[in-house]
């Protein structure tokens, strides 16, 4: 038996979370066909398949392009019953007290469903239309001190704190979130500064899918500084997914998903990358592939094809479903416990992740034990007869 098979039968199943598209969504990359535009109804949609197909919770991105994550999250809540909300707390571009209240709100009408995602952003110019005009490592600095008065004022003290980006007298807020003393801080970053921030203030650390070694090097240099400071920090994965009853199948999608890319596309969205972002979590996305399609496997089942044209999280895990899961295997035998899954279009996908990929991670697909089996589906007379009478 391998380290990696030893450690699955001893891992607890992962936390398996799905993606709301808030920028729009498709079946094709870079191709305005079959293109489906950010709504409201289509997210609702996806959330409450998600919750009804066992997702855990669902990850909610920010930026200039995104429907606002709150305002979304707060509507897809009264909809849904167990799925959780990550949502991004945004230092700079929001003040510490009015994220503390958005953030004991949101907790209350969720019931307790909220997580945050601290995002202190990689991309200075879309940053300077929000207003934020620090350094990359400034930024950093300002999100401590955001964290440090959003926990006092979310523990329910008054708080006084004058530092370098913040000043703040006498803050407070009247209703207390239902998590305490907080919901959970979840954040991604790559650069030592993230790494710090990490290791100082938050519970779980997100990496987007680079390869397992890489991954793991991230990881041991998180987890150290953790140490160093007492602490310790968990670790999830946010990926794409292409999954598909075989091999050839899943990667015929992942060509398919690519097809209607120009070269012209490609390196304008390259370009734009290399000089907008100062992010290094970004430049480490990039460097995988360098914007060449011959250079797209990265790794074993690992697929850069979504990189070529989309910033942050840029590949996928392609293959069939004993094989897809045998390669999270491999990240949770580093220690990551939670997967941030997401595939095009998002809501035909949530439901073929589920059906399965879930079986071989030993996860629930919720939805599925309430089926009738006398339905549309056993195949001949025969079968059918055979789940009549069985029934
Ligand atoms: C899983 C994950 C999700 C992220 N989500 C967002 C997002 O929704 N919007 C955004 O502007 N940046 C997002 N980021 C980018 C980070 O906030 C951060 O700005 C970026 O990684 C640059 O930091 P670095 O130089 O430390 O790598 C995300 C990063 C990760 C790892």
């Amino acid at each position: 038996m391998t380290h990696i098979e030893k450690n699955r039968q001893n891992a607890d199943p992962l936390n398996f979370f799905w993606f709301i598209p808030t920028s729009g969504d498709g079946s094709y990359l870079g191709s305005l066909e079959r293109q489906r535009p950010a709504n409201f109804d289509y997210f609702k949609e996806i959330a409450q398949a998600a919750d009804r197909l066992g997702y855990q919770g669902v990850l909610l991105p920010t930026g200039q392009g995104c429907e606002d994550s709150w305002i979304t999250a707060a509507g897809l809540a009264t909809v849904t019953e167990k799925l959780k909300f990550l949502v991004a707390l945004r230092p700079g571009v929001t003040s510490p007290a009015y994220a503390a209240r958005q953030t004991a709100a949101l907790d209350r009408l969720s019931k307790g469903r909220l997580l945050l995602n601290v995002v202190v952003g990689g991309n200075p110019v879309e940053l300077a239309g929000d207003g934020v005009f620090l350094a990359h490592d400034k930024r950093y600095e300002q999100a401590g001190e955001f964290l440090h008065i959003w926990r006092g004022l979310l523990a329910g003290h008054e708080v006084d704190f004058h530092g370098k980006h913040y000043r703040v007298e006498k803050g407070r807020i009247n209703f207390p979130p239902v998590q305490q003393p907080h919901p959970p801080l979840y954040f991604g970053g790559s650069s030592e500064a993230a790494q710090d921030l990490a290791a100082e203030t938050v519970e779980l650390y997100l990496t987007w899918g680079e390869p397992v070694e890489q991954v793991a090097e991230k990881i041991e240099a998180v987890r150290k500084r953790a140490n160093d400071r007492g602490r310790k920090v968990r670790f999830g994965l946010r990926i794409h997914l292409i999954v598909r009853e075989t091999e050839d199948a899943a990667w015929a999608e992942a060509e398919r998903l690519i097809s209607k890319v120009s070269d012209e596309d490609i390196a304008k969205a390259q370009k734009r990358f290399l000089e907008q972002h100062d992010s290094v979590g970004q430049r480490r996305m990039a460097e995988l592939h360098g914007g060449k399609r011959d250079r797209l496997i990265v790794g074993p089942n690992l697929w850069a094809g979504i990189g070529l044209l989309r910033p942050g999280a840029g590949t996928a895990l392609v293959g069939d479903a004993s094989t897809v899961a045998k390669r999270l295997h491999e990240y949770q035998s580093l220690g990551i416990d939670t997967v941030i899954a997401s595939g095009y279009p998002h809501l035909e996908e949530a439901y073929t992740v589920s059906e399965l990929l879930f079986p071989e991670l030993g996860l629930s697909a919720s939805g599925q034990h309430d089926l009738d089996p006398v339905g549309e589906f056993p195949a001949s007379v025969e079968q059918r007869k055979l789940a009549v009478s069985t029934s």
